[in-house]
């Protein structure tokens, strides 16, 4: 039974069990159907829908002559008995599909215009129209079971972290620029003109202040922004389930990652094996060509450099011979069949992900091969490269050759790309941790060093005497949580030493005056007996993604903006009057 509703029962929980009782059901008209002398309404609710019928022999047909006007998406309450269909009306798809509602008496609680789109699961409808009217869009049922697995997730792994003695605490969302390697959100303060605060890109730097403050096992679903090109996968506002600890180790951490997160996903039915894979950046880089590898199938890079040292193919020599450089491929099977014309595709998406040129071989199914390059392989190389790649007829073997890290980079965007050009099974879910980043990358756009992760990152100890000689061979203490070929989440351990930390700064280019203005109230508090610690956030939007089987975040979000930033419901960002603008001391464009 429901308290304190105007209901007594849900539209989604009658069963066999209930015939003879007498409910009040309250929802939306759905599907209605007018058999001659009977009216049927599939009755929805949030739950689910129970088939309603309307007698005119019953009840004096009161309850009958106000179903004849009630159109679809009317809120409505009915009153009346369960009863069993009569067998050949049973839907055995329903789990309402044994009973139902015989109507003594219904009242109508509001009207609908006719909606813009079918509320049905499934539909065409374009996905602006949906975000126009998203609350129409959320009273379909796949999107419903969204939210819900979405707040029954969030419940879990809040449970599994309060149990842990994890401790949530509010962080502020104005406060201080903390780079995420994204642009910032800014909001000016009208009390104090010129000055602005920012939207956190994640409580970063406030998780570590709360270590200093002895919380020591801390956790928040936080909300994070970030101004930055949007994606399938990243919105501008999102949510992260964000946790620190201190005084741990990277193994106490990952520990109590794994079983939290096992705990979670295991109430969602998903099973985490634990202890999770582990796999060095380098590793994956190397294998996949990528930091967040989908395992499910394989495809992997083959490194093929030294076949290639002395081949008249200079494009393959040169890069052979080249310290550094390498002439890697992917095999992919079946597209050995493909039409030229489809694998002349292939080179602009090998661009995208920075190729010069894109080599390749076509092994047909008939033995014979297609290829702009072969003439100029000799029988050996042939031989050797059949070999390492495996090459049976029918597949297509790509080529990147240059730099290492570059190489990977375009094949493992391949390697993505022709497991869905494919269609390549990937079934159930995929987890592994990636670990071991380097500390920095060379940024060549800011011709800089960059943090990989974030700069308050830990540095392996053992490398710590190579930041000033060698700094892209320091290692760090990171992991990634990676599902199915997402960046489910990352974290690592910080530095607790003020020394240290104001030493990274430097290399990452901050004059001394301009980390004391960014960072200086951190490089404070690490001097206050600031103890180990480390942390993560896990992608709480992108986990749900995965969880739902759904192809983008905005599926798994209330009210999700578009690619451009809009709020179509509501037309935000939208302007402002000129005298807001000049109360926080902003002049008009
Ligand atoms: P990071 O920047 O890796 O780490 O973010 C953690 C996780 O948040 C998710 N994520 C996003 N989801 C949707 N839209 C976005 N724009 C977006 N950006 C990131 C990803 C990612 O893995 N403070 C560190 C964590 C730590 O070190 O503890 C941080 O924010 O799933
Ligand atoms: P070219 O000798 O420049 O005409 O290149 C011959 C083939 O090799 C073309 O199919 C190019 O797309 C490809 N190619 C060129 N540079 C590279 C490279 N660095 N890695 C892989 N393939 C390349």
């Amino acid at each position: 039974m429901h308290e304190h509703s105007l209901h007594t029962r849900t539209a989604g929980e009658l069963r066999r069990e209930n015939i003879g009782e007498e409910v009040t059901l309250t929802g939306w008209v759905w599907r209605r159907r007018d058999h001659g002398g009977l009216i049927f309404v599939d009755l929805r609710d949030r739950t689910g829908m129970t088939q309603c019928t309307f007698d005119p022999e019953h009840s004096g047909g009161t309850a009958f002559h106000a179903a004849e006007v009630i159109r679809p998406e009317w809120p409505i309450l009915v009153k009346g008995i369960v009863r069993g269909r009569d067998a050949e009306t049973v839907n055995p798809k329903l789990p309402t599909g044994e009973v139902e509602v015989r109507v003594d008496a219904i009242k109508v609680l509001n009207r609908s215009k006719t909606p813009p789109f079918q509320i049905e699961d499934g539909i065409d409808t374009s996905e602006d129209t949906r975000l126009r009217y998203r609350y129409l869009d959320i009273r379909r049922p796949e999107m419903m079971s969204h939210l819900k697995l979405r707040s029954d997730f969030t419940f879990a792994i809040r449970e599994a972290l309060h149990k842990r003695a994890f401790m949530e605490v509010e962080t502020p969302s104005l406060f201080k620029s903390t780079p995420e390697g994204a642009r910032d959100f800014l909001v000016p303060c009208r009390i104090q003109p010129g000055r602005f605060y920012a939207l956190p890109q994640s409580p970063q730097l406030l998780k570590q202040l709360l270590m200093v403050g002895g919380v020591e096992r801390y956790y928040q679903v936080a909300k994070c922004f970030r101004d930055e090109d949007l994606r399938a996968d990243r919105q501008p506002e999102f949510t992260q389930v964000d946790i620190e600890m201190s005084f741990v180790d990277r193994d106490d951490v990952m520990g109590a990652l794994e079983d939290v997160l096992k705990d979670a996903f295991g109430r969602m039915g998903v099973e985490l094996p634990t202890p999770l894979r582990r796999i060095s950046y380098w590793d994956a880089m190397d294998t996949y060509g990528i930091d967040k590898p989908d395992t499910r199938y394989g495809m992997h890079l083959v490194d093929v450099t030294d076949v290639f040292k002395n081949s008249k193919f200079k494009v393959f020599s040169g890069a052979a011979n080249k310290e550094g450089s390498v002439v890697k491929c992917i095999n992919a099977k079946g597209a050995g069949s493909w039409p030229r014309a489809q694998i002349d595709k292939l080179e602009p998406v090998a661009e995208t992900f920075g190729a010069k040129g894109l080599a390749w071989i076509a092994f047909r199914e008939d033995g014979s091969i297609n290829s702009p390059i072969v003439k100029f392989f000799s029988d050996e190389e042939m031989a050797e490269l059949r070999k390492r790649a495996e090459v049976e007829p029918g597949d297509l073997v790509m080529f990147a050759a240059g730099p290492r890290l570059a190489s990977d980079e375009i094949l493992g965007g391949m390697r993505c790309h022709m497991a869905d050009a494919l269609d390549v099974p990937r079934e159930g879910h995929d987890f592994l941790w990636v670990v071991d980043f380097p500390l920095f990358h060379w940024d060549d756009e800011r011709k800089a060093y960059a943090s990989e992760h974030q700069p308050f990152t830990q540095p392996v100890e053992e490398d710590i005497d190579r930041l000033d000689t060698d700094p892209l061979s320091v290692g760090s203490h990171t992991y990634d949580f990676v599902m199915d070929g997402f960046e489910a989440g990352g974290g690592g351990m910080r530095i607790h030493n003020a020394e240290l930390q104001e030493k990274i700064l430097e290399l990452l280019g901050f004059t001394p005056e301009r980390a004391q203005e960014q960072f200086g109230f951190v490089m404070e508090a690490l001097q206050f007996g600031a103890p180990p610690m480390g942390g993560f956030a896990l992608g709480l939007d992108r986990v749900c993604m995965l969880l739902t089987g759904s192809d983008s975040i905005r599926d798994v979000m209330a009210f999700p903006k578009t690619a451009s930033g809009s709020d179509l419901m509501s037309d935000a960002p939208s302007e402002v009057s000129a005298k807001q603008l000049k109360e926080v001391s902003i002049r008009p464009l």
